[in-house]
């Protein structure tokens, strides 16, 4: 039977929770005699090594990449600048690569694949996109018979655990906020998270499984949840609506709409019950009308969980004396949506006199209007 050495580059939240998993599944997975034989940390000490007695620790990545005897990398350290380059080490140096990165894999992942097929080696990277969701298997293997119209989802579990506690719990932007970051939902600078860079970079995965396209950043049409205010949440609250932090990529005739933001989301649309940090991805295709795949989108083990699969994956390929086949095999053209193209309604609430709305509302060409009053305050949506 071959033996399969992996070497870990990442010891630390979704590091540890695969060392965890693949010590609790031994007896399951025996078959694949799967070793974690060494990994890299930054920070190296006596007792730390003493924790993990089987596992070699070493603070030199590189020297992982390129070690003669490891058959499988898992990057789960995080990181470009210094991350890419040890990737495409252990892929030049016929390592089967595993990674959870998705702000490397949105930028390098079409290069790196091509990398990993010159080589004949896999690259898989299922955690990168809503951590324990399988939503890239699911794109790449269920789907073959089929046209997948649009993806949508909640994929960044901090700002929907923020939207969720101002919409059910009353709460500011800043409270909520730091709720979030208390309970390690939120990072100590949450821009990348808060302004809709994280769920765009996960879109863009989404769209080369789902549309075989490759849009880059500057594609996406992205805005934050810093700038909702307490009268959105009202306006939203009057119409019966509630508010989500959505990534959707979809098809106007052929060509791929990509948005990040905030949106008005039915009661009645599964949606709505994905709450705090909890993620959801739905498909809409022309077979199969809508699927939705929801769970936690992050954490130690729900991550770990999605890179074993993948380890799984790659090591029956290993045992069965074969390449592992390429992670998406669906190419197209990438064709972006021009602007005057890019069709979306709105909601807008506008406090101000009935004969400036009036006005306002010719210029506009507002075709559709509900006057409230939220707290004695007059509104025209
Ligand atoms: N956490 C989640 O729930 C989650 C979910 C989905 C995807 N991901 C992705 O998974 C990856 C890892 O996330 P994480 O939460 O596990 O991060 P983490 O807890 O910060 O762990 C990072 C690990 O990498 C090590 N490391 C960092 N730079 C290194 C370097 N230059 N050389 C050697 N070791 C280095 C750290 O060493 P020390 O321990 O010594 O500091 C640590 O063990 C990231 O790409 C993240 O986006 C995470």
């Amino acid at each position: 039977m071959t033996r399969i050495n992996i070497g870990l580059l990442g010891l630390g939240t979704v590091g540890s929770g695969i060392v965890n998993i693949l010590q609790r599944k031994r007896p399951q997975l025996a078959a694949l005699d799967l070793h974690i034989t060494r990994a890299a940390v930054r920070n190296l000490y006596p007792k730390r090594q003493a924790l993990y007695p089987d596992i070699e620790l070493t603070t030199s990545a590189v020297s992982i990449t390129q070690d003669p005897d490891i058959d499988v990398v898992i990057e789960v350290m995080g990181g470009v600048k210094d991350t890419y380059p040890l990737l495409v080490n252990a892929l030049k140096h016929g390592k089967h690569v595993v990674s959870a990165n998705k702000d490397l894999l949105s930028e390098y992942g079409p290069e790196l694949s091509k990398l990993a097929q010159q080589n004949h080696v896999g690259l898989y990277y299922e955690a990168a996109v809503t951590g324990a969701i399988p939503i890239l298997h699911v794109l790449a293997q269920s789907y073959a018979g089929d046209k997948i119209t649009r993806v949508a989802g909640i994929v960044n579990g901090t700002s929907n655990y923020i939207l969720t506690q101002m919409v059910r719990e009353g709460r500011g932007y800043q409270e909520a906020l730091a709720a979030a970051q208390e309970l390690g939902f939120a990072e100590a600078d949450p821009t990348n998270d808060v302004e809709g860079f994280d769920a765009a970079y996960k879109l863009l995965i989404l769209s080369r499984f789902a549309f075989g396209m490759t849009p880059k950043l500057a594609d996406v049409k992205r805005q934050g949840i810093t700038t909702l205010q307490s009268g959105d949440f009202a306006a939203a609250r009057h119409f019966g609506y509630t508010l989500k932090p959505l990534a959707v990529g979809m098809l106007r005739a052929e060509q791929l709409d990509l948005r990040v933001g905030p949106y008005l989301v039915s009661p009645n649309h599964a949606f709505s019950s994905v709450i705090y940090e909890n993620n959801a991805v739905v498909v809409d295709s022309l077979n199969t009308k809508e699927i939705m795949l929801s769970g936690p989108g992050a954490g130690s083990l729900p991550t770990a969980n999605s890179i074993i699969s993948d380890l799984v994956t790659i090591g029956t390929a290993i045992h069965n004396g074969i390449e592992p086949a390429p992670f998406t095999s669906l190419v197209a053209p990438t064709a972006i949506c021009s602007p005057d193209r890019s069709v979306a309604a709105r909601l807008i609430a506008l406090k101000t006199s009935p004969e400036h709305f009036a006005e306002l509302r010719g210029q506009l060409g507002i075709t559709y209007t509900k006057p409230y009053v939220e707290d004695g305050v007059p509104y025209n949506c």
